[in-house]
């Protein structure tokens, strides 16, 4: 599902199906907020938490991260990513957590609440800031006071592409292309 819903998205092939694998295994993963959809007992939606942090000098906060969120296609624009984000905020919010980090669509979550992280004074890890990367206070002033540099786990940034290209063997073909939209490096 993961596969079929990034399969050439934003660039040739996905990462992300190798990416569910390897976060489900990391030490960072929050499996109780993690959730997925099904449909008549087919998986149809899915979206994984996990530990990220806020460091600033010394002090370091923790903060949640989520990613991949991700509908199968036939599926999509029916509410069923705005339901599994909306469930989950709610978890992470009984649980205590304050605030929610990711880089994610630009357009998508500025729809529940997302707002740039230029506003809390947060910056990437080399202090930079774009629409992509977004945040959400779970409560009120969740982030106040809290300023510094954005660390996901690795997981996110270590996928070599022969581990994704071994991974992908396991799935069933999908050709991968170059389309129009796709990330330019
Ligand atoms: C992005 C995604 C998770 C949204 O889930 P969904 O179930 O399709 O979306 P919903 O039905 O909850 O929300 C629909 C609304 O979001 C908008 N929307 C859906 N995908 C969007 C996208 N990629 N960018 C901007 N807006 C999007 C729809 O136009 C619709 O807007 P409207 O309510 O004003 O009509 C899903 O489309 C998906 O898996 N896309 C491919 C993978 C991906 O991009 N994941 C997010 C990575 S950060």
């Amino acid at each position: 599902m993961t596969k079929k819903a990034f399969w050439n998205l934003h660039v040739p092939g996905c990462s992300e199906h190798y990416l569910v694998h390897k976060l489900r295994r990391d030490a960072a993963y929050l499996p109780l907020l993690s959730r997925v959809a099904e449909s008549n007992g087919q998986v149809v939606g899915a979206i994984y938490y996990a530990r990220a942090f806020v460091q600033n000098g010394d002090e370091r906060t923790e903060v949640l991260t989520f990613g991949p969120l991700a509908v199968e296609p036939s599926f999509q624009k029916q509410g069923v990513g705005s339901q599994l984000l909306e469930t989950t905020m709610d978890l992470a919010r009984q649980a205590g957590w304050k605030a929610i980090l990711i880089y994610g669509e630009p357009e998508y979550y500025p729809k529940h609440g997302f707002i740039t992280c230029d506003h809390f004074g947060i910056t990437t890890p080399d202090g930079k800031n774009f629409p992509a990367f977004q945040g959400i206070e779970l409560v009120s002033d969740g982030l106040k006071g809290i300023s510094g540099q954005f660390h996901e786990p690795d997981v996110y940034s270590h996928l070599p592409q022969w581990e994704v290209d071994q991974y992908d063997r396991l799935f069933p073909y999908l050709e991968k292309r170059k389309l129009p939209g796709q990330w330019t490096t």
